[in-house]
């Protein structure tokens, strides 16, 4: 038995073997390149570590890649067969529940294990995820509150507990209080992406724009070559922000040179930024030349993934504005007729499914349609998941719906109703 970095019991063959595994789960909290070498590492240095076996589960399952899901499931079988602790028992389990769709079996068990174990910051992390992904945001927020009493600066990984904290009272809109969090884990360590995105997101929130863009590049040099692809998000959440202040240029630069700049990734993440990105320029009227074939021709091979109804929205985004209409047919074909085991079927039902079948009818020049979809569901998007500014797309394109089909009563009061959210951001729709 050895003891990770924060304290915790761990089954392992000797404090190397432990120390590499603490290496790994450090470089996954800091979003960083290295986690699947430095997992590698931790095999090579015993490979009958159950918390190893579980953390390489849970990689596969955070690519947010259906074909990744039986290696998952079999990660969390042979952790469950390896000797362990309850914690890590309970970890194999968690893992087990999660490929099989039973994502909400899967949080539970995690906020199960930090009763008994508020510092293990794995647990704490994809509690955070899931949290975030069912749209359950007073968990979200509450999670890290109920851990937070057991840890201080002279805990390893305090900044990244203090990020998450801050993302969630975010999301809550708890704003001074998350900025202050946020800062605080930035302080620490500015090269916590993560601690970062909470803040820009409050400046998001509550229309700081210009304070917003000189955030994100103030810390800019610290995460951009440690971090993997979440780098492209903070670019993107730069883009929001000069696109509140409305310079399409500026937004286009950083599409083209940032967070779209490679573009052979079908990364879940990144195809989201860029389709969210080009939807509100397209309700700006700004054209988006090639670059919705170039999103459409990855997310095709994603539509059969069935994880979570957010990143679906954003694949039929990129197929209905492409006019991939096959894509479009096979794509919402894909979502019906789930069988109600997972998680995420009942919200795939109730708000995925019309939500896509909106996008589907904008894209193919039914505004009025889309219209009638969307609105229904409008105060249900919740529970998609993903943050408010995510979200935000699809209210957008609700008033952009409105406004092409002539429906000027509901026109005018959606956009009566933004002004009084977002003060700064009527202008663009009143034309
Ligand atoms: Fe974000």
């Amino acid at each position: 038995m050895a003891l990770d970095k924060r304290g915790l019991e761990l089954t392992a063959a000797s404090d190397d073997a432990a120390a590499a595994l603490d290496a790994a789960l450090d470089d996954f909290l800091a979003f960083g390149r290295e986690a699947g070498p430095l997992l590698k590492a931790a095999f090579e240095a015993d490979a009958e570590m159950p918390m190893a076996h579980a953390l390489r589960g849970y990689f596969f399952l955070l690519m947010g890649v259906g074909a990744l899901r039986p290696r998952a499931a079999k990660s969390g079988e042979t952790a469950a067969g390896l000797a362990a602790t309850a914690r890590e028992r309970a970890h194999a389990d968690a893992l087990a529940r999660w490929a099989a769709g039973d994502t909400a079996g899967a949080v539970r068990r995690f906020e199960d294990i930090l009763l008994d174990h508020p510092r293990d910051i794995l647990a704490i992390r994809l509690a955070h995820y899931l949290h975030f992904y069912h749209g359950a945001l007073a968990q979200h927020r509450d999670s890290t509150a109920r851990v937070l009493p057991a840890w201080d600066e002279t805990v390893p990984g305090f900044g990244y507990v203090l990020g998450m904290r801050a993302f969630g009272l975010e999301e809550m809109g708890d704003y001074a209080r998350a900025e202050e969090f946020g800062r605080r884990a930035v302080e620490i360590d500015p090269s916590d992406a993560w601690s970062v995105h909470s803040v820009a997101h409050v400046m998001e929130m509550q229309g700081r724009p210009d304070e917003g863009i000189a955030w994100v590049r103030e810390n800019e040099a610290h995460w951009e070559h440690k971090v993997h692809n979440f780098r492209h998000h903070l670019w993107w959440h730069q883009a929001l922000f000069h696109l509140a202040l409305d310079e399409a240029d500026a937004v286009l630069a950083l599409y083209d040179g940032r967070f779209r700049a490679d573009t052979g990734s079908d990364d879940v993440l990144d195809i989201a930024n860029a389709a969210s990105m080009l939807l509100r320029l397209h309700f700006r009227g700004v054209d988006a030349g090639g670059r919705w074939e170039e999103l459409a021709g990855h997310s095709a091979g994603r539509i059969a993934d069935g994880i979570f109804p957010f990143f679906d929205a954003h694949y039929m985004a990129t197929l209905a504005m492409a006019g991939d209409s096959d894509g479009v047919r096979d794509h919402l074909e894909a979502m019906s007729g789930r069988d109600g085991e997972a998680t995420a079927d009942a919200v795939y039902e109730d708000v995925g499914l019309p939500l896509c079948e909106a996008i589907a009818a904008f894209g193919a020049g039914e505004p009025g349609r889309c219209f009638e979809l969307l609105e229904p569901i409008r105060y249900e998007l919740y529970r998609l998941g993903g943050s408010h500014a995510q979200r935000d797309v699809f209210m957008q394109l609700l008033i952009a719906a409105a406004k092409q089909a002539g429906r000027d009563r509901e026109h005018r009061a959606l956009v009566a109703e933004r002004g009084a959210q977002k003060p700064g951001a009527v202008a663009a729709w009143m034309h």
